[in-house]
């Protein structure tokens, strides 16, 4: 048993976005204990410790924070190494361009396991404990995240990038559609909760991941909720892109003849539902927006990726209002920030630049990249915040590994709960990330 000292912040409880100010707990002369199976037992004021639990060893973190692990519902795997490429445009030039290219590097297996390396490396640089992983196209890469994934100890729900169709920068990535289903069936047979059996204890979970509407057809849709249906109630995950760019959105309606881009994915056989996570939805419909909210949907936000594309700005109020869930978003390689407290920082400056001029309040920036991602991977009974009874995923931020943050964070009374949280989320750097944990255990990774 292991009591963590620092000053505890997180979003206790299940709330929904509105009322995550309510449930904002900062404690500043806090502690968190864990047990051995990695589980937390105690989360809060330190001078209240159960004299039971006395007896823990003390990790003293202050003068730190801990929060709950962070958690990227949206980050490219095979684009761990193309960061800031240049691609002479938008969306689809830079996917033409740079992102077919280069994905295509990791058909070679030696490459791909340097990738999976690297990728989970960052993820423990940066502290996102879990993630929802898009993948490659090749099975051996994918065998090779899946592994290290599990040596290093993160959580991590991950499926093939499924192509049946595309220009010819794409000619590596595509099979033809029976291809793609039995290779999207292989790997939820040999990866999805592949390391405890029982999806409801594992790290790993696997997904099916058409990579957009673009890049297959109504008829490889049709079949891929078909495989969904069957392999839904095991908890398989469906993820993919949505409304991002307005040349996308065209190109998707007059290919499909749909009304919303959203029909693409909800045919007989819905792809919708609450282990679904649509990244962007930038340019969304009502129609969309209360389709996702009724079948449990969530949105992955990513607007430090909307800006570097020129995508547009998600509508923070609308979107949010209409009762959609919306996490949290990297989106490696188009977002080039890897930690999310800097896609959060990104977040906060679009929204307060949209003519509603909305200040994001410092709890939903929180929230949106901690309890709304395990909201999102319907995992909120398991991580997310510090709660008594989940499993122990948390971060160490030691402003002292960070010039001037003690000083900025001086400025702020200790016991003011918003502005504290704000400046830390806005001005944290990866610096600052000293120790991060998943279920109690402290991971590291050599690359
Ligand atoms: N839409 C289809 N593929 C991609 C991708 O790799 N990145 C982003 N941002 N959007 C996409
Ligand atoms: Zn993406």
């Amino acid at each position: 048993m292991r009591a963590y000292r620092g000053h505890l912040i997180h979003i206790a409880g299940a709330p929904r976005l509105a009322q995550a100010h309510e449930h904002l707990v900062s404690e500043p002369d806090g502690v968190l204990v864990v047990d051995e199976s990695g589980f937390i037992v105690y989360s809060g004021d330190h001078a209240q410790l159960p004299a039971d639990l006395a007896h823990a060893q003390v990790v003293d973190t202050r003068p730190a924070f801990l929060l709950p692990g962070f958690i990227d519902t949206h980050i490219h795997f095979p684009q761990t190494h193309c960061t800031d490429s240049y691609g002479g445009g938008q969306l689809l030039n830079w996917l033409q361009q740079c992102i077919f290219p280069a994905e295509a590097g990791l058909a070679d297996p030696q490459y791909a396991r340097q990738v999976a390396r690297d990728f989970c490396a960052r993820r423990v640089d940066v502290g996102t404990t879990t993630a929802l992983v898009f993948g490659s196209a090749f099975p051996d890469a994918q065998d090779a995240l899946f592994e290290e994934s599990l040596r290093v100890g993160l959580r991590t729900v991950s499926g093939r990038g499924i192509q049946t169709v595309g220009p010819d920068s794409a000619a590596r990535l595509l099979t033809d559609e029976q291809t793609a289903i039995t290779l999207t069936q292989h790997e939820i047979e040999r990866w999805h909760a592949a390391d405890t059996g029982d999806p409801a204890t594992a790290l790993v979970h696997t997904a099916i991941v058409p990579r957009f509407a673009l890049s297959v057809t109504a008829s490889t849709l049709h079949a891929l909720g078909e495989l969904y249906d069957s392999v839904r109630s095991d908890g398989v995950y469906f993820h993919s892109h949505l409304s991002e760019n307005t040349s996308e959105i065209a190109s998707v309606h007059s290919s499909y003849g749909v009304e919303h881009y959203l029909d693409t994915y909800d045919g007989p056989y819905s792809l919708l539902g609450r282990r679904s996570v649509l990244a962007h939805a930038v340019h969304c419909t009502d129609y969309e927006l209360s389709r996702m909210a009724d079948t449990g949907t969530s949105i992955a936000h990513c607007p430090t990726s909307q800006l570097f594309l020129g995508s547009g700005t998600m509508p923070w109020g609308r979107t949010t209002a209409a009762g959609v869930n919306v996490a949290l978003g990297s989106d490696i390689a188009a977002g080039d920030e890897w930690l999310l407290p800097r896609v959060l920082n990104d977040c906060f400056k679009v929204h307060i630049s949209e003519p509603a001029a909305l200040s994001v309040p410092p709890a939903d920036l929180l929230f949106t990249a901690t309890l709304a991602g395990a909201r999102a991977l319907d995992i909120e009974d398991r991580v997310g915040n510090l709660d008594v009874g989940k499993e122990a995923d948390f971060v160490v931020v030691d402003p002292q590994h960070q010039p001037l943050l003690p000083e900025i964070l001086a400025q702020v009374d200790t016991h003011d709960a918003d502005r504290l949280l704000f400046t830390l989320l806005m001005g944290m750097r990866e610096s600052a990330v000293t120790q991060v944990y998943v279920r109690g255990r402290r991971l590291t990774a050599a690359r």
